[in-house]
């Protein structure tokens, strides 16, 4: 379910937003009050005041002092998870970007996954804030929103089968085109490692494009849609396959961010490639020591059938540059070692184009979205060599595992190319990030956009 602002007639409980900085930016009439209840500003505090009625008359949110808020991001937006039910309006102290913020943050925070329970229905609402784009912003909270549900909703009602829903559901909104090939039909469409890789599961795999925009630029998104990945025959142990209903987090991540780019309107050429499959067991899955043929005609030896994501997303990759673009980025829950190099809040991204890197780096700190650069560190190319075919899907020893991965990823990619290995997962609950599903990377994306395509 997605958040959306108040509209600014509605009547409000004015908030004033308190820098632990300077404690003389509350209001007078609070300040005794305030001083009783021990409230400093500190980052996502709350004090309500009441009025003689028992109403709130006002409420004060803290944003932490300058150093505090290098520690915490969005830490304005946690009021809307601690405040009395009712509606707020931003009255003094944000402006520009710390405003924008608070103010997405607060939609971000007001998210609840109410698939499977009753929805929250004690809502704290936020009044559009005048002098930002707060339109832009619904449009940007709808999307992330997207993202979550697609990761939360677990494998039983998210099959490749449903992703495949989803899409089209997003592509009817938009207008844009969907075309999909499904089962056996991978095979003699020439995407073998997507069938490979899909075929031992009750729901077949599949290759879900999308294609959106007329003018301008042109944009490939390729997102890793492994439905549920229990490791195939190289089984993942139980507590490394319990989250794994979020292995489609890439998908779901480029999903909302074509749902951001479609709602704005933005002026691209937009085409997204989903392989969806489930990395099951049974008795026609793909082994180790497979040698698989991949699309692009490189040969492929599987050492482990747990590095399925770099499989599928090898011949979608392939397809991608088969056509003129002026920039692939992929988007992929791919390694563990990612999660060990940079933990989960980060999302790690390689680009052989330092202008890209920058644009990134700066887009991600301006909208609050972290991203890291790692190389494609060509020394190690060797190890993705196993001597009997092309390529090898699982280095032994492990070292590097998220470059490796990456470089094996760009043997199938001959364009401008982004890629990006996210968690899709928040382990616990942070301002804005209630713990589940969560969109990495989208939003610095979206912001760097400009520059990636010098629109
Ligand atoms: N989906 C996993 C990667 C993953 C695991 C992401 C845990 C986030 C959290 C991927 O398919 C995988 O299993 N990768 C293996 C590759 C290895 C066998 C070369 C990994 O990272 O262990
Ligand atoms: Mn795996
Ligand atoms: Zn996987």
């Amino acid at each position: 379910m997605t958040a959306t602002f108040a509209s600014p007639d509605t009547a409000a409980i004015p908030l004033h937003i308190i820098d632990a900085d300077d404690l003389d930016s509350i209001p007078a009439s609070a300040r005794d009050w305030a001083a009783t209840c021990g409230f400093k500003g500190k980052s996502g505090a709350t004090l309500v005041i009441p009025a003689a009625d028992g109403a709130v008359a006002m409420a004060l949110v803290g944003r932490g002092s300058a150093t505090s808020r290098q520690r915490t991001r969005f830490g304005v937006a946690a009021a809307a998870r601690k405040l009395p039910a009712g509606t707020y309006a931003i009255v003094a102290g944000l402006t520009g970007p710390a405003l924008e913020e608070a103010a997405l943050g607060w939609l971000l925070e007001s998210y609840d996954f109410s698939r499977y329970k009753k929805p929250k229905s004690d809502a704290v609402r936020l009044v559009a804030p005048s002098g930002i784009d707060a339109a832009r912003l619904e449009m940007i909270a709808a999307g992330e929103a997207l993202t979550r549900d697609l990761i939360n909703t677990p494998t039983n009602d998210m099959s490749p089968a449903d992703l495949e829903d989803a899409a089209r559901s997003l592509a009817r909104r938009h207008d844009a085109k969907i075309n999909v090939i499904t089962g056996d039909d991978l095979i003699s469409s020439n995407f073998p490692m997507i069938h490979a890789v899909g075929r031992a599961s009750a729901t077949p795999p599949r290759l879900i494009e999308m294609t959106w925009g007329d003018t301008g630029p042109h944009l490939t998104l390729v997102g890793k849609g492994v439905c549920f990945d229990t490791g195939g025959l190289n089984i993942k142990p139980g507590s490394s396959m319990g989250l794994m209903k979020k292995d489609m987090g890439g998908a779901a991540t480029t999903l909302g961010l074509a749902s951001m780019i479609m709602a704005l309107k933005l002026p691209i050429r937009l085409r997204l490639l989903i392989p969806a499959v489930e990395n099951s067991i049974s008795a026609n899955a793909f082994r180790p020591q497979d040698i698989l043929t991949s699309r692009k005609g490189l040969t492929v030896e599987i050492n482990n059938t747990d590095a399925e994501g770099r499989l599928v997303l090898a011949d979608a990759l392939a397809l991608a540059c088969e056509e003129d673009t002026d920039l692939v980025i992929s988007m992929a829950t791919l390694t563990g070692a990612a999660r060990v190099a940079v933990g989960p809040d980060l999302s790690p991204f390689f680009t052989d184009d330092d202008a890209a890197a920058t644009a990134l780096t700066k887009a991600a700190a301006q909208v609050a979205d972290p991203v890291w650069r790692l190389p494609f560190h060509a020394p190690y190319e060797d190890m993705i060599e196993p001597g009997v075919a092309d390529l090898d899907n699982a280095p032994s020893g492990g070292f590097a595992g998220a470059i490796t991965a990456a470089l094996f990823l760009r043997r199938f990619v001959s364009r401008p190319y982004i890629h990006f290995d996210i968690y899709g997962w928040n382990p616990t609950a942070k301002p804005a990030r209630p713990k589940g599903g969560v969109g990495m990377g989208a939003r610095a994306i979206l912001d760097a956009l400009p520059d990636l395509l010098k629109l």
